[in-house]
């Protein structure tokens, strides 16, 4: 992978204008009076704000009819807040088409799956595939690009603003088939390859292939799953076509969107359409587990485009307000999972929005500056930070590298939550939160790939119910493990290929010769079924193992692997519900069950053990480890999640950048609840030559 310190001027100067860890966020003053503006940048000054991102809903501000434009108050702001030293990431204002846009061309509002055209009032209304929406898009674009590309402050573009909309009108339709054609060429192959034989479903022309409206009943999975990819694609479109026009007029300016893990996007292929990562994440402060779902969000972005630096482009300050509770961020937790994000990789903090709106849906979600003003905690809280960041720059462009990986795919997702499975109240996001928790609690690095990834510089390799796998899939995690690598895959896993056509040969088909065992029959658990699970007898190495399953059973029966742990009741009794199986160099570990939390962890552990993955560093459990190293030092992260003190011993010297101070090896360091501390340990001449999966 190529460092982006040398190898992306786009990046290169961005990181020229803006050197050191970025702090901003969402500026929309378009909301308010000029007087207003004053105040807000000698405010953003005080706090250390040195990127807004501009523009984002101010379509109808900016082109008040079709083809008026008024750019005279973005011409001030942009020249205030460069007088003030702050730079800007400007949006283009695709997000939320203006009202006369919709007036003019109904075709540009989208329309959903019951056929209901929506109308204006809201935001991300409109169909991708309308030729209006994109030309007038492309329009406003351009208009930017062209007056605002030599001004000083522009250091990126932003461009729209989180994508997630389908659409089901009939320009769409047309789209879907051109689609179909280009990715099947024939009907035959788009008959076999959605398996039409099955409910008579068999297509004679183009004319009779439609996008997934709805149907009497039952769905054809492969048809969704195609939309799936389809509306993917269909949106990166409009993506690549705005950037394009952008780096054609502002070659060294670079170009993102902020992704937000949405369904509809697969970011792994979004991710190298971008010159950076941008994210937005809202962990909730209500929800126990939000800070490893939170670390695990940031080690994706991380590793989408290949260990490169990302940007936190939006988080909230305190409470949202678009939820059915929105509990405060309360003292400190704001700087913690600020910390966090840079702890896992991003060069950014910033957030939605710098100043409270006073109207409209959001003005009660909390703001770099709340209605209170400059008095509030939340306002000092934010100001103290943006400060004390100054004390970590360095820590830009540092990369992590992890011996451990885990797989999140999209295609999955779309997949495995399909129509009629055994289990139908899956939720692959929560399994993966999961399984990654049990390595995030052991307190290893950890990238998050997908198996179309290199694999090889990972020992171990966790696949939570990959239930698509593609024959490529299948052979790289083979080699895999029989390279040495040591896998841990759970249930309802390799069962269908790309079509969600099942692989033949018996459950799981495309892991079979992998895990050396093969389900009889799944056998989904009632909601509240629990069965006991205990280590095999002849298990060693997991004495004293003592599990809970739920959710699923799988009836499995050994070929070449052994039995780990066993069900201890039920009709699977004395059967195994966990197995090992050696192949190669490498071994792999089945898990046909789901397992509680705790003994998933000593499942992973066991494996990490063994693999020889090491913790970051020992800390108690919540807190956080994380390192970033640069050819010189690494950064050592300690982030106390929990609500008590946490000690840690230090196994290196080095010095806290926050407070300056020295630490010794050995010494031991108190963190109150809530505190952060990053060490920086220069790099020894023999951990120099150390290898780090990211960069290679
Ligand atoms: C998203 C959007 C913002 C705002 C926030 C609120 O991230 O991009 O415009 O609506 O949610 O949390
Ligand atoms: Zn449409």
């Amino acid at each position: 992978m190529s460092d982006p310190r040398t190898n992306d001027p786009r990046m290169n100067t961005f990181r020229s204008r803006l050197p050191g860890v970025v702090y901003g966020g969402d500026y929309n003053p378009e909301q308010w009076p000029r007087e207003v503006w004053q105040e807000d940048v000698r405010l953003m000054r005080a706090a250390g704000v040195r990127l807004v991102s501009l523009g984002v809903f101010s379509w109808a501000m900016l082109e008040p009819a079709d083809g008026e434009f008024d750019f005279s108050w973005l011409d001030e702001i942009m020249d205030l807040l460069w007088a003030n030293g702050i730079h800007v990431n400007l949006a283009t204002p695709n997000a939320a088409p203006p009202p006369w846009l919709a007036t003019d061309f109904p075709e540009i509002l989208s329309m959903d799956r019951q056929g209901v055209r929506h109308g204006i009032g809201s935001r991300g209304h409109f169909c991708p595939s309308s030729p209006a929406y994109r030309d007038r898009s492309r329009r406003i674009a351009t208009k930017l690009a062209e007056r605002y590309g030599s001004h000083p402050a522009l250091a990126m573009w932003h461009i729209g603003n989180e994508y997630h909309s389908d659409c089901f009108c009939d320009l769409c339709d047309d789209r879907f088939r051109e689609w179909l054609r280009q990715r099947y060429g024939t009907l035959d192959e788009l008959n076999h390859r959605w398996g039409t034989e099955f409910w008579s479903q068999r297509y004679g022309d183009w004319s009779q292939v439609h996008l997934p409206r709805p149907v009497r009943g039952w769905v054809n999975p492969t048809r969704e799953l195609d939309f799936s990819r389809f509306t993917s694609d269909l949106l990166l479109e409009l993506v690549t076509q705005e950037r394009d026009l952008l780096h054609q007029i502002t070659p060294d300016v670079p170009a993102t969107t902020n992704f937000f893990g949405c369904r509809l996007t697969d970011s792994h292929r979004w991710a190298k359409e971008l010159d950076v990562v941008a994210f937005d994440c809202y962990p909730d402060p209500g929800k126990p587990h939000s800070m490893s779902v939170a670390a695990f969000q940031y080690d994706l972005m991380r590793t989408l485009r290949g260990g490169q630096p990302w940007l936190l482009m939006e988080q909230a300050a305190g409470a949202v307000s678009q939820w059915k509770t929105n509990q405060v961020k309360q003292p400190g937790r704001m700087r913690l999972g600020s910390y966090q994000a840079v702890a896992h990789g991003s060069d950014a903090v910033m957030f939605f929005q710098w100043r409270a709106s006073r109207q409209g849906q959001e003005k009660f979600h909390s703001a770099m500056l709340p209605h209170g003003g400059e008095k509030t905690r939340t306002w000092q809280e934010v100001k103290a930070l943006g400060n004390e960041l100054r004390a970590i720059d360095e820590i830009a462009t540092a990369r992590t590298s992890a011996q451990a990986a885990i797989v999140w795919d999209w295609q999955n997702w779309w997949a495995v939550e399909g129509c009629a499975h055994p289990d139908n109240a899956f939720d692959y996001r929560d399994t993966v939160a999961r399984h990654y928790r049990a390595l995030w609690n052991s307190q290893v690095a950890v990238d998050v790939v997908t198996l179309d990834d290199d694999l090889s510089p990972y020992r171990v390799l966790v696949i939570p119910n990959q239930y698509l796998m593609t024959r490529q899939h299948s052979a790289a995690v083979h080699r895999f493990v029989e390279d040495g690598g040591h896998l841990v895959v759970s249930y309802f896993s390799g069962i269908v290929d790309e079509d969600d056509r099942i692989v033949e040969g018996g459950y799981p088909g495309a892991l079979r010769e992998v895990i050396g065992a093969h389900v009889q029959e799944f056998s989904p658990l009632p909601a509240e079924a629990t069965v006991p699970v205990r280590a095999a007898a002849e298990q060693t190495a997991l004495t004293g193992f003592l599990a809970t399953a739920s959710l699923w059973q799988d009836d499995l029966e050994t070929e070449t692997a052994r039995p780990l742990a066993v069900y201890r009741k039920g009709h699977l009794a004395g059967k195994a519900a966990v197995v090992e199986h050696e192949l190669g160099q490498g071994r792999a570990v089945y898990v046909g069950t789901r397992l509680d939390d705790d003994a998933l962890k000593a499942l992973v552990r066991h494996v990490l053990d063994r693999a020889g993955v090491r913790p970051v560093h020992a800390a108690p459990r919540g807190v956080e480890v994380t390192e970033r190293r640069t050819d010189t030092n690494v950064y050592l992260f300690l982030l106390n999640h929990r609500q008590d003190k946490a000690t840690v011993t230090l196994d290196r010297s080095g010095t806290d950048l926050i407070t300056g101070c020295r630490l010794e090896a050995g010494q031991t360091l108190v963190l109150d609840a809530a505190d952060v501390a990053v060490v920086r340990c220069p790099l020894s001449a023999s951990q120099h030559a150390e290898p780090s999966s990211s960069d290679s």
